[in-house]
C-alpha cells in the first residue's frame, strides 16, 4: 500500500572536486530542479567520492559549502528536497562495504571512468578510485531511489548499481528498488563537450575548455569567442564533421530553450563571428542570476549550515531504514 501511494524517489550527487560547471548544470542540475515538484528528491554533495583523487583540504571544505550555495541558487529548495553532504551520513560508507562484497572485481575493472582516471592519476591509483562505483551504488540504493538524473557519462555506473541491486535481491529476496538513469536529451545537454577540445567531455579539471557556474560574463564571453570550431562558416548540427559547432549549438539550445531547428534557422547565413558571441551571451544571461544569488548565499554561513545539518538528519533516517534491512538480510546480529 505504502509503495502505491509514495512518490517516486530521486537521488543524485555531484563531486566537490572542482567548481560546478556548465556541463553539470545542463546534464544534471537543470533536471534536478524541475523534478522537485513531482518527486521525492534527495541531492547530495559527494565529498567522499572527491577524495578518490588527491584534494587540498582547505579547497575541498570551501568548495563543499560553495556547492551547496550554488545548488540553492540554481533553484534546489530545502523545503522540497533533502540537500546534504555525503560524509555527514555514515550509512553511505557502511552500505558501501557490504555492497563491495557483492560486486565482482571484473565488473569494476570494466568501468570507463576508472580506466580514464587511472590514466590521469597514474601515480595514485587507489583502492578508493577502483571501488568508487560501489560507493555510488550505496548512495543510490540507501534511499531506494527510482530515478537517478545524471549526464551520459554516469550511465555505466548507474547500470552497475542496478546489477548489484538485482544480485542482492536475487540472493536475499526483494531489498532494493532497481534504479533507472534519467538522462537529458542529447540536444539539451546530456553530454556537453570541452570548448577547447570538442571531442572530450567538458570537465571541471580543464579550466580552459570549461565554463564554471560562477564565471563572470566577460570571462564566459572570452571562452566562447575562443571556442574551437572548424574551417567552414555554416552553423549547422553535424556531430561527426562539426563537433565544435554542434556542441555550441547544443549549449545555445539548452541555454535559450530553443530546438536545434530554431537555432540553425536563426544563424542561417551568419558566420561564427556572430554565432559564438551569441552563444556566450545566452550562457552569460542564463548564469547571471545564479552567480549573483550564490554569492549572496555564501555570505550567510549560518543558513547554509542549517540546510546541510537538517538535510543530513533527514537523509540519515531514510538511510538507516535501508541499512537495518540489509543487516538483517545478510545475517548480522541485531545491536
Ligand atoms: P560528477 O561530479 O563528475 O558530475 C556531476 C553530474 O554532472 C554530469 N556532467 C555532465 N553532463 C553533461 N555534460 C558534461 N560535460 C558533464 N559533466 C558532468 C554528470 O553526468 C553528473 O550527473 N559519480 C558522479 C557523482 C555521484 C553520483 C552518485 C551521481 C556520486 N554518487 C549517485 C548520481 C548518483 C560523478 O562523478 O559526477
Amino acid at each position: 500500500m505504502e509503495n502505491q501511494t509514495r512518490k517516486k524517489r530521486v537521488f543524485s550527487g555531484i563531486q566537490p572536486s572542482g567548481d560546478l560547471t556548465l556541463g553539470s548544470y545542463m546534464g544534471a542540475i537543470k533536471n534536478w530542479v524541475t523534478m522537485q515538484d513531482e518527486y521525492d528528491c534527495v541531492y547530495c554533495i559527494v565529498d567522499m567520492h572527491a577524495i578518490t583523487v588527491r584534494q587540498n583540504p582547505a579547497d575541498l571544505r570551501r568548495r563543499c559549502l560553495e556547492q551547496l550555495a550554488q545548488y540553492l541558487a540554481c533553484g534546489l529548495d530545502p523545503a522540497k528536497s533533502i540537500l546534504f553532504v555525503q560524509s555527514h551520513v555514515p550509512q553511505h560508507a557502511e552500505l558501501s562495504w557490504i555492497l563491495g562484497c557483492y560486486t565482482q572485481f571484473g565488473e569494476l575493472s570494466r568501468m570507463t571512468q576508472f580506466k580514464q582516471k587511472s590514466q590521469q592519476h597514474a601515480d595514485n591509483i587507489t583502492a578508493g578510485l577502483f571501488t568508487y562505483p560501489v560507493l555510488m551504488a550505496a548512495d543510490i540504493l540507501l534511499y531506494q531511489a527510482d530515478y537517478v538524473p545524471v549526464g551520459e557519462d554516469q550511465r555505466q555506473h548507474v547500470e552497475l548499481c542496478r546489477d548489484i541491486a538485482q544480485r542482492f535481491n536475487g540472493v536475499y529476496s526483494e531489498t532494493f528498488v532497481l534504479p533507472e538513469a534519467l538522462i537529458q536529451r542529447v540536444d539539451q545537454g546530456a553530454r556537453i563537450m570541452s570548448l577547447g577540445n570538442p571531442l572530450s567531455k567538458m570537465s571541471k579539471s580543464d579550466p580552459d575548455g570549461c565554463v564554471y557556474l560562477m564565471d563572470p560574463p566577460e570571462v564566459i564571453q572570452r571562452k566562447f569567442k575562443r571556442a574551437v570550431t572548424d574551417s567552414e562558416t555554416s552553423v549547422r548540427y553535424d556531430k561527426e564533421n562539426k563537433p565544435g559547432v554542434s556542441n555550441l549549438l547544443t549549449i545555445y539550445c539548452a541555454a535559450a530553450g530553443k530546438s536545434l531547428e530554431e537555432a540553425e534557422a536563426e544563424f542561417a547565413g551568419q558566420g561564427y563571428g556572430v554565432f559564438k558571441p551569441a552563444v556566450g551571451e545566452a550562457v552569460a544571461e542564463l548564469l547571471r542570476p545564479m552567480r549573483e544569488e550564490a554569492a549572496r548565499m555564501m555570505k550567510d554561513k549560518a543558513y547554509l549550515e542549517g540546510v546541510y545539518r537538517e538535510g543530513a538528519q533527514r537523509a540519515g533516517r531514510l538511510a538507516q531504514r535501508t541499512l537495518d534491512k540489509v543487516h538483517r538480510k545478510v545475517g548480522f546480529v541485531a545491536r
